[in-house]
Formats: structure tokens, sequence, C-alpha cells
């Protein structure tokens, strides 16, 4: 297939990046950068040089889809200005809940209107991390969920965990769960070639630990998350019953702005196959995210 041409719409921190994973794409070329009328005249990093830089999309008419990456009060004015000239759209508005319906219901409309469809919260959250929640409640649906957001910037070091042996270094912190209990994070550095389960076990046997229920991660490098601000623990635990007691847990540390683009990138791939309408993170084919590689990822993951 063709390499689809797309347009950045905004070049923010999520906008640079898309520029930057659409110029190393294989199926994907960056076909314009699109800026405010203040931004127009600022030079775009070397490696952007060559790409046109224009105040529409629609002035470079090779351009074939766009990624939206403004501020949210100006996502439905680049929406309009994009969808009217018929140029099929990828969004990631950080809106959830009945924000989220009312929002995708105003780009439905717009969207049938053109004829051309759009791609609504293919970010990190919305995006994939609602595609996790989704798969943790169909695995375990009458259970619930549990998220804590940015645990990175409550962690302080505990001594206890750095006398267990095989530990360089830890760090740690608490949550409070819905229900009251209290729940202790902790991550830990290890030695190389040190059994992480046996460190765990001996961090939850501490009877500083003992009353709580203490979850232990292994990381590569304690400094390094120490710098880190987001983050964020997804657990889901299924009713206990007859069917046993399932739980599941996501723990992951990340740059937002790149997983957002990344998921942008991704759902711009799956353009292609879709009607005209705006469509959920959660409506798109796995398989169509990755574009030309879908053979390869259903070999892979499958
Ligand atoms: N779903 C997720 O998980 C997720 C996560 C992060 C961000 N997002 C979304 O991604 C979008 C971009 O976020 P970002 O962090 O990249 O934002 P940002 O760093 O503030 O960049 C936004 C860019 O939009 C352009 N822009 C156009 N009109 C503007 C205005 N009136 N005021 C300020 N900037 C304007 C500017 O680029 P020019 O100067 O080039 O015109 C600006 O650099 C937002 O809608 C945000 O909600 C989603």
């Amino acid at each position: 297939m063709k390499p689809l041409s797309v347009a950045v719409v905004g070049f923010g921190r999520v906008g640079k990046i898309c520029a930057d994973l659409l110029l190393e794409s294989q199926d994907l070329i960056l076909g314009a950068v699109v800026r405010r009328l203040d931004s127009l005249a600022q030079p775009l990093p070397e490696p952007f040089r060559a790409i046109p830089v224009v105040s529409h999309a629609t002035q470079v008419q090779t351009v074939e889809a766009a990624l939206l990456c403004v501020p949210l009060p100006q996502v439905l004015d680049a929406a309009h200005e994009c969808v009217q000239h018929e140029i099929p759209i990828v969004e990631s508005s950080v809106l959830h809940g009945e924000a989220f319906q009312a929002h995708r219901e105003e780009l439905h409309r717009l969207a049938l209107r053109h004829k051309v469809p759009v791609i609504v919260g293919a970010g990190w959250d919305p995006g994939a991390l609602s595609f996790v929640r989704s798969l943790f409640a169909l695995l375990a649906p009458d259970g619930s969920n549990e998220t804590s957001h940015r645990v990175g910037v409550n962690l302080h070091h505990t001594a206890m965990a750095r006398q267990v042996a095989g530990v360089k270094e830890a760090l740690c912190t608490e949550q409070r769960a819905t229900d009251g209990r209290r729940q202790r994070y902790v991550y830990v550095e290890l030695e190389q070639g040190i059994d992480a389960e046996r460190v765990s076990e001996a961090i939850r046997a501490d009877p500083l630990f003992l009353g709580d229920e203490t979850l232990v991660f292994p990381v590569e490098d304690i400094a390094a998350l120490e710098q880190e601000g987001r983050g964020v623990l997804l657990e889901r635990r299924g009713t206990p019953g007859r069917l046993g007691h399932q739980q599941f847990l996501l723990e992951a540390r990340f740059d937002e702005a790149l997983l957002t683009a990344q998921m942008m990138l991704a759902a711009a791939r799956s353009l292609p196959y879709l009607k005209p309408g705006a469509h959920s993170f959660l409506d798109l084919r796995l398989s169509a995210l990755w574009g030309e590689q879908r053979k390869q990822a259903e070999r892979e993951w499958l």
C-alpha cells in the first residue's frame, strides 16, 4: 500500500514527537506541519527543514490525514478545518465519561456531514490505557478497578528494604485502596543474578510490612525512577466466588507525550479501514493499528 501522507497540526510536545516518529515510519509520511500564524516564522529543527510548514493542512495537496496535537479548546476548530476539506483526523483530547461522549458526538456529526472517518481519544489515557482497562474488565467482569496515578511523585527511600540481601537501592510508596486498606509498593534495584522472588518474599515477611499488602517491583535503575513523574498502577480484582479469584496488575512508568504520539500514529494507520463517522480507540481493529506489520504482529502476538 502507498504510504499515507500525514500532517501534524500543532508543534508542541505531542506534535514534535509525532513529527519525529513520522520521519522514521515506513508506511506513513510527514506531509506537512500546520502551525498557528504566530509560530509560522519560527524555523523547525534540522530534521524537519524540508517539510512544508503551513497554516492550513489543505495548503499541501498531498496530505491525506491529520494528527491534531493542539490544546483541547482548539481541537474542534482544528477538526472542522480539516474535516470540511475531507481530511480524516486523529485526535487525543483528554476527556473521559460524559465529556468524552459529548465531544465524540459532536465530531461524529461533523464527520458524517463531510463523509470522512475521525478517530477520537487516541492517546495514552484516553487511548491505550482505556484499552487495557477494558480488557481487564472483560477478563474479570464482576470485579473492581483501582488506579493510582503519578506514583513516582510520592516515592521515598526505605532503609528496611535496602537491608535485604541483594537489594542495591529501594523506594517505597503507600496508597489507600478504596476500601481503606493500606497498600505498599516497593521498587527495588537488585544486584546482578539475585532472585527477585526471594527478595519480594523477604520484604513482605518483614514485621514493618506485615500488616499491609505489599507489592514488590524490581526496576533497573532506582535513580531514574526517582526522576520520573509519570506512572500508573492499575489493578483489577475479580469478585471472589465460585469461579475463583482473578487479579490483574499493570505497573507502568512512561513519557505520556511519547505514548500518545505512538498511539496517534497507530490510529492513523487504521484510518483507511474506517467508515465515515467518529470512532473511539476501542472501536478500532487491533490488527489495523499495526498497518503493514499486521501479519507479523499476528504471528508474534497470537
Ligand atoms: N490522551 C492522552 O493521553 C494525551 C496525553 C497528552 C496530551 N494529549 C493531548 O494532546 C494535545 C497536545 O498536547 P501537548 O502536550 O502537545 O500540548 P502543547 O505542548 O501545549 O502543544 C500544543 C501546540 O498546539 C499549537 N496551538 C494551536 N493553537 C494554540 C493555542 N491557542 N494555544 C497554545 N498552543 C496552540 C501550538 O503549536 P504551534 O505553535 O506549532 O502552532 C502548541 O505548541 C492536547 O489536546 C492534549 O489534550 C493527550
